[in-house]
């Protein structure tokens, strides 16, 4: 069977009335099906990775707790070499916690590079969905990979992930705003509301857990995790809007509490490895290499930031944006990416990052407004960055929150015509977030003569495809034309080809 076929028959098993699960002599002790959220795997090495499931028989049950019982459970994982399991490599029992949410992360190594393995799980006498992973290859194999963010639930169908899961890409990358902590309506889209939030803005743990499972009934997301594994990063609504370090940005009371148990339900929801929720803790800015082609460097632009200037948002004429002592990454962070950075080997460098790298003037004609909240806001720790990355071979930057594709020019002075070209930027729209898209010609124009380092803007959902050889990076711009009715198709507006060499634009 092909990959494509594996599709099909991955879909097939999605659909499975519950009746036509695989018999086997567990005892059964849950009359549903708890494997409701389907599967994921993520961090690929050259030699494993992690598997995920959550078990829920009940995913909206109010109190987040799935509707399992209150103690622990054993499932048994299987990864095998080929998607009819037939030739299993590797198995094991888990457990899964109930002070975990019924969640289960395992952790595979000693498989073979460069390949795809099947995995499924099995619990309470019921067969799990399967899922297809790969290992990552030890040369300089060619790579496909998707880049998404931004999912806002009642925003719309998440067909933009159903269609990034029909190009099977062997990795998706997802920037951040996976959930929106909002309540019900708490953010309307201009094309309305198409589906609604449980209950109430998450403030506690069993909100966030209870919100999570909501996205992850979803089967054309749990159709885009079937398919690859993903490298996740949070930005700031997997906790809450524009928050800061430890900053809250409504300044509520008892933030600490709230981002711990919010970072505690995204790890329990995520493909991530065990050892990235650290007590209050969520590490997720990590480097995973594919081979000798490229290295992926995911920053976490959320956790370590100073508070924004000048009381966050988009604003004219904020001094302390420019203060060279604020920082956004945090001087841990930035140690191990300058690290990082000088002591790459592959051939392609990919900052996977959270918020918009390049300036933005958001005001039309004279004078200038920018969004304090992404990089314009830390401005003088982006030239440093920026400076850091002309050593580096071959950088690109690939980034979301911004709700449009963009295409980006990085310059450690963007007012200068002549300052050299660093990197590029890609910024992939949203999956869902802001609903059904539209194309205003005029803005998009005026957006784009205040920006000359801005090359594309795009203001429908989507997400980019790229393909990553040894000789270039050839990206879509992947857009749909609605999300508020099911089966847009997606098309390529846009195409970008970096040849090798050329990610950087040296003054001529
Ligand atoms: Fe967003």
């Amino acid at each position: 069977m092909d990959r494509r076929s594996f599709l099909t028959a991955a879909t097939a098993s999605l659909f499975l009335p519950a009746s036509q699960t695989l018999p086997t002599s567990a005892s059964r002790t849950l009359r549903a099906d708890p494997f409701t959220l389907g599967v994921a795997s993520g961090d690929p090495s050259a030699d494993g990775f992690v598997l995920w499931t959550r078990l829920a028989a009940d995913p909206l049950s109010p109190d987040g707790r799935g509707g399992m019982p209150g103690r622990d459970l054993d499932v048994e994982w299987q990864v095998a070499t080929d998607e009819r399991f037939s030739s299993i490599v590797r198995s094991g029992t888990a457990t899964a916690r109930s002070r975990d949410a019924h969640s289960v992360h395992v952790e595979l190594t000693a498989l073979e590079p460069g390949r795809d393995y099947f995995y499924r799980f099995k619990s309470e006498g019921r067969l799990s969905p399967e899922g297809r992973t790969r290992t990552t290859p030890t040369g300089e194999q060619p790579l496909t990979f998707a880049v998404a963010a931004c999912a806002h639930y009642e925003h719309g169908y998440y067909t933009a992930y159903r269609r990034l899961a029909e190009q099977e890409p062997d990795l998706v990358v997802f920037l951040g705003d996976y959930m929106y902590e909002y309540g019900p309506s708490g953010y309307t889209a201009l094309a309305g509301r198409v589906r609604t939030h449980t209950p109430g803005k998450c403030a506690t743990l069993a909100d966030y857990r209870l919100r999570h499972a909501q996205y992850k009934s979803d089967h054309d997301l749990q159709h885009a995790h079937a398919v690859a594994p993903w490298l996740v990063a949070f930005d700031d609504h997997e906790v809450e809007n524009n928050w800061a370090g430890s900053v809250s940005s409504t300044g509520a009371p008892g933030f600490a509490e709230r981002r711990a148990d919010a970072f505690r339900a995204y790890y329990e929801n995520m493909p991530l490895r065990r050892g990235s929720l650290r007590g209050a803790v969520l590490r997720i800015n990590r480097r995973v290499s594919w081979g000798s082609l490229a290295r992926f460097h995911l920053l976490d632009t959320r956790q370590f930031r100073d508070d924004q200037a000048c009381l966050d948002g988009v604003r004219a004429g904020c001094d302390d944006r420019l203060d060279t002592g604020r920082t956004l990454l945090g001087a841990d962070q930035w140690r191990w990416l300058e690290d990082g950075l000088s002591g790459s080997d592959t051939r392609w460098n990919l900052l996977g990052q959270q918020i918009l790298m390049a300036q933005r003037d958001y005001k039309v004609g004279p004078g200038r407004e920018v969004n304090l909240d992404s990089w314009d806001g830390y401005a003088p720790e982006r030239t440093r960055l920026l400076s850091s990355l002309s050593g580096t071979s071959n950088p690109v930057v690939l980034t979301g929150d911004a709700h449009m594709h963009h295409q980006a020019d990085l310059k450690t002075d963007f007012d200068d015509p002549d300052s050299p070209v660093i990197a590029r930027e890609l910024v992939t729209s949203s999956i869902a977030s802001d609903g059904d898209g539209y194309r205003d010609r005029t803005w998009i124009a005026e957006a784009l003569a205040e920006n000359p380092h801005i090359s594309y803007i795009d203001q429908r959902r989507g997400y980019l495809m790229a393909r990553l050889t040894r000789d270039d990076l050839s990206v879509d711009f992947r857009t749909l034309d609605y999300i508020s009715r099911k089966g847009a198709p997606a098309k390529t507006a846009h195409r970008l080809t970096i040849p090798v060499g050329e990610a950087a634009e040296h003054r001529r």
